[in-house]
C-alpha cells in the first residue's frame, strides 16, 4: 500500500477577536404585541425580551456578514488573505444553492478560502467554532473565520403569537487561529432528531410552490416542549463542557449561552449551581433571539459593558431546531 502525506497544525487553537453587526431598526415591544394580541408585560416576564433589531432590506445576511467579519479581523490583528476557511452559520439565506459564504469570503479579500454553510439552527456558531478550532488543530486551516448570521424577520409570521416576538436579525463572527496554550476547550454536541418537529419551517418549498395561496413557509415553534428541553437537559450539556475543560465552575467568569430567553438562561446558570461572580450574558433583552447570530453577538455586548475581558474564561453553550446543541468552554481574546 502507498503511504500518503499527512498534516497536523496548530498545539492548540484560540479565538483572536469576536466581531458584530446590530441591524438598524430597533423594534420595541410596543411594535410587536397588537398582531399577536400581547402586552410588553407578558412578553418581558416569559422571555425578557424589551425590544429586537429587524434587518432593513440593505441590511442583507451577506452585508451584517462582511461588517461583523471586518470587526473580527481588525480586532484580531488578521489580515483576510490569511483565513483559509470561513463557515457561515445560517438558516436565513434564502438560496438553497450556493452557499452565501463563498460570496462573504470573495467580498472579505480573503485569497480564495475555503468557504461553506452550515445548517445547525441556533447551535450554528459552536458548531462553526468546533469545525474552526479542529482545523486549525488539524492543519487543514491556518486562520478561520466563523460566523453566525439571521434575518429571521425574513421567516417569522407576524402574526403568530408564538414566534414572533422573540426572532430577530444581526451577525457576528469570530477569528480562530493557533496558540500554544488550549483556549477552546472541547466541544460536547449532539441532536435529538426524535424532537425534530419543534422547531421548523411550517412547510417544504415545493408545497409552498403548489398551493393556490403560496405563502413563506414561516417558522413555527412548539415553545414550551423546547423551553423545558433547553432548560433541564443542556444544563447537563454546559455541565459536561466544564468537565471535558477541566473546569470548575467557581474558575468561570463569563457564561454565554444562545439567547434564547432570559428565563432559560437563568435556570441553566441555577442547575449549574453558578456562583454569583459568574458574569451572566443578557443580550436578549436589547436583541432578541437572533438564532446563530446570538452568542457572538452577547459576547461583543459583554465586552462592550465589561462584564468580559481577555483571558476570561467562558462557557459557550447553544441549542435549537433539530433539534441540535454544540457547547464548550473558551478563553476569551
Ligand atoms: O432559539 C431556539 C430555541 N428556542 C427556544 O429556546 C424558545 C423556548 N421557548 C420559549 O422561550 C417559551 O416557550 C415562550 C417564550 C415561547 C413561551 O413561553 P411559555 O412560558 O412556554 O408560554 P406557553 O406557551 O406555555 O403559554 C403560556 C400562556 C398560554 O395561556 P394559558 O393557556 O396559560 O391561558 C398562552 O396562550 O401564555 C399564552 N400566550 C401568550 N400570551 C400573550 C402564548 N403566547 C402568548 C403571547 N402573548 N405571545
Amino acid at each position: 500500500m502507498t503511504a500518503i502525506e499527512s498534516v497536523t497544525g496548530a498545539p492548540h487553537a484560540r479565538i483572536y477577536g469576536i466581531g458584530a453587526y446590530r441591524p438598524s431598526r430597533v423594534i420595541p415591544n410596543s411594535e410587536v404585541v397588537e398582531a399577536i394580541d400581547s402586552s410588553d408585560e407578558w412578553i418581558q416576564q416569559r422571555s425578557g425580551i424589551k425590544q429586537r433589531r429587524w434587518a432593513t432590506p440593505e441590511e442583507t445576511v451577506q452585508l451584517m456578514s462582511v461588517t461583523a467579519a471586518r470587526q473580527a479581523l481588525e480586532r484580531s490583528g488578521v489580515d483576510a488573505r490569511q483565513i483559509d476557511c470561513v463557515i457561515v452559520a445560517t438558516v436565513s439565506h434564502m438560496f438553497q444553492t450556493p452557499a452565501i459564504a463563498t460570496a462573504i469570503a470573495h467580498e472579505l479579500g480573503t485569497d480564495q478560502a475555503a468557504a461553506f454553510d452550515i445548517s445547525a439552527a441556533c447551535a450554528g456558531f459552536c458548531h462553526g467554532l468546533a469545525l474552526a478550532s479542529d482545523m486549525v488543530r488539524g492543519g487543514s486551516a491556518g486562520y478561520a473565520l466563523v460566523i453566525g448570521v439571521e434575518r429571521l424577520s425574513d421567516l417569522t409570521d407576524v402574526g403568530d403569537r408564538g414566534t414572533a416576538f422573540i426572532f430577530a436579525d444581526g451577525a457576528g463572527a469570530a477569528v480562530v487561529g493557533p496558540s500554544d496554550t488550549p483556549a477552546i476547550g472541547p466541544v460536547v454536541w449532539g441532536s435529538d432528531g426524535e424532537q425534530y418537529g419543534l422547531i421548523q419551517q411550517r412547510e417544504d418549498w415545493r408545497d409552498v410552490v403548489a398551493s393556490d395561496h403560496p405563502q413563506m413557509p414561516h417558522l413555527v415553534m412548539q415553545g414550551n416542549p423546547v423551553f423545558r428541553w433547553a432548560s433541564f437537559v443542556m444544563a447537563k450539556v454546559g455541565q459536561q463542557a466544564l468537565d471535558r475543560a477541566g473546569i470548575r465552575a467557581d474558575q468561570l467568569d463569563c457564561f454565554v449561552p444562545h439567547q434564547a430567553n432570559m428565563r432559560i438562561t437563568d435556570a441553566m446558570a441555577r442547575a449549574m449551581k453558578l456562583p454569583d461572580n459568574v458574569k451572566i450574558a443578557r443580550d436578549i433583552a436589547e436583541q432578541g433571539n437572533t438564532s446563530a447570530a446570538s452568542i457572538p453577538l452577547a459576547l461583543d455586548r459583554m465586552y462592550a459593558e465589561g462584564d468580559a475581558k481577555t483571558g476570561d474564561t467562558a462557557l459557550l453553550i447553544a441549542f435549537g431546531a433539530g433539534l441540535a446543541y454544540a457547547a464548550q468552554v473558551v478563553v476569551l481574546p
